[in-house]
C-alpha cells in the first residue's frame, strides 16, 4: 500500500471514476493520505462524486508517471471520525483553506478490498492487494 501511495504522490494527479446509474465519470484527485494502515482520498459531500460514491462505492483510480501506470480498484468506505479528517487536511495543508475537520462538508474515505496494478510497455503487469 505504501508503495501505491508513493506512486500516486509522485503522479500529481490521478484519475478517480465512479459509478453514476449506468455511466461512468471521472475527474482529477490529488489529496491522498495514508491513517491507520489505511489508504485514504479526500472530497466534498456537496460534489457529485461523493453522492456516486454513497451511492455505489466501486471506484477506480489510475495514474501516470515516468513511463509506468497504475491502476487501483477497490470500494470506498466512509470515516466520519474527526481524526480520520485531521490527519487528512495535515498531510495536505492547502486542503484548509476550503476544508475543515468540523465543517459539514470533508469527508474522507479509505479504500476496502484494493487491487493495484502497476503496468508498462516494457515489464508484465504487477498487482498487490490491500
Ligand atoms: C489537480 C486536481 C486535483 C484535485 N483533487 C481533488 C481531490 O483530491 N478531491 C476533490 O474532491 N476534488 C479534487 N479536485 C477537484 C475535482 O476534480 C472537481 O471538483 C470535480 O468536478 C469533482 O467531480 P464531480 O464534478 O463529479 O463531483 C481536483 C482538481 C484538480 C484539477
Amino acid at each position: 500500500m505504501q508503495e501505491v501511495y508513493e506512486f500516486l504522490k509522485k503522479s500529481g494527479v490521478f484519475y478517480l471514476a465512479t459509478v453514476d446509474g449506468d455511466k461512468p465519470r471521472v475527474r482529477p484527485f490529488g489529496a491522498l493520505n495514508i491513517f491507520e494502515d489505511k489508504l485514504y482520498l479526500q472530497t466534498g459531500k456537496v460534489k457529485a462524486v461523493s453522492k456516486q460514491i454513497e451511492v455505489n462505492p466501486n471506484v477506480e483510480v489510475c495514474a501516470f508517471s515516468e513511463g509506468k501506470w497504475i491502476r487501483v480498484s477497490g470500494t470506498l468506505v466512509r470515516d466520519d471520525r474527526r481524526e480520520a479528517k485531521e490527519s487528512m487536511l495535515d498531510a495536505n495543508p492547502e486542503l484548509k483553506g476550503m476544508y475543515s475537520a468540523d465543517d459539514d462538508n470533508t469527508e474522507v474515505l479509505y479504500f476496502d478490498k484494493a487491487k493495484a496494478t502497476f503496468s508498462s510497455f516494457t515489464e508484465p503487469p504487477r498487482t498487490i492487494e490491500f
